[in-house]
């Protein structure tokens, strides 16, 4: 039985959403963004949080150590669109913020995004997650917080998915979107988790360079560290262990972080109907890899 806590997806404009990320749509869409905000675009679970922390220790890392003690990256990196009961709201945060630049996270479909960011030439990072991999992350996550709809069994999930009846929409229409926005838009910097997985360090060096910015070998090498996956998972200040509403009992948020752990999920009959459903939607200048 669904419980009463899950809130319930809607059509929205064409985009499969819950009240959690439109409740404050007049505020968001007025949301007034200033030219050195950098917006940190992903769909839901393709790899938002290491990315943000990585920007967070370049920018960062060097302030306080009382800072990389005590604030959560949820309140670093606030997370636009978000109204979820009971917790600061998104746009506040982002509002409140007293670092510059200000790290801003965002799911939302390109379509969907403050017109004030594009107005000021915002730089914008957006990371990709193979389809495969990126379900699986998301149908754990849904399992392990009311904050989302109910999953349902692997099987209804898979189909879910696949039609793109899940918060944020499709899959496809999300990458596909942001990638052809990067066309006309020069201050967009597409990257994959991939690619992250398989050499961090080349990453940010693209990162920096994006940025501007020219960390010492030192700083690459503390930033390094701390945004491995087992740094990250054992981190309460990036691990999620600190925000509410989540089952840790029945996934952790930081689960196993690796390439290709689709294979423990998906059925052959399914990869082949995903394969098939693949070919038909995704941008054919896409390539995304679903192993390293
Ligand atoms: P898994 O569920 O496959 O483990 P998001 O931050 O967008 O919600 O994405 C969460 C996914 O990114 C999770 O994937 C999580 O484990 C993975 N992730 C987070 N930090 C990571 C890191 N440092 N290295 C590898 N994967 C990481």
């Amino acid at each position: 039985m669904e419980s009463p806590a899950r809130p319930a997806l809607f059509d929205f404009h064409g985009v499969w959403m819950t009240c959690r990320y439109t409740g404050n749509w007049d505020a968001l869409q007025t949301f007034q963004a200033r030219p050195d905000d950098i917006l940190i675009a992903t769909y839901p679970k393709a790899g938002t949080t290491w990315v943000s922390y990585i920007l967070d220790l370049l920018y960062f890392g060097h302030l306080s150590p009382e800072r990389q003690k005590t604030v959560p990256i949820t309140e670093r990196v606030p997370f636009l669109e978000v109204t979820n009961p009971g917790l600061p709201i998104g746009t506040e945060l982002a509002e409140k913020l007293l670092t510059t630049p200000r790290l801003i996270k965002t799911h939302l479909p390109v379509q969907f995004v403050p017109k004030s960011f594009w107005e000021h030439n915002c730089r914008m990072i957006y990371v990709a997650r193979n389809a495969k991999d990126n379900m699986v992350s998301y149908f754990h996550f849904a399992r392990m917080t009311d904050l989302l709809p109910e999953p349902g069994d692997w099987t209804c999930y898979f189909q879910s998915f696949l039609a793109g009846k899940v918060p944020f929409g499709s899959w496809f229409d999300h990458v596909n979107g942001w990638w052809r926005k990067r066309r006309t838009y020069p201050k967009l910097h597409f990257m994959f988790y991939e690619d992250l997985s398989e050499d961090t360090g080349r990453e940010i060096d693209k990162l920096c360079s994006f940025l501007g910015l020219s960390p010492s070998a030192e700083e690459k090498t503390e930033v390094m560290s701390g945004v491995k996956f087992d740094s990250m998972r054992n981190n309460a200040m990036t691990n999620y262990s600190t925000y509410p509403l989540m089952k840790f009992d029945v996934s952790p948020f930081m689960r196993k972080g690796q390439v290709g752990d689709w294979k423990s999920h998906f059925t052959v009959a399914q990869d082949e109907e995903f394969d098939e459903d693949y070919k038909k939607k995704i941008d054919p200048t896409l390539h995304l890899r679903t192993e390293i």
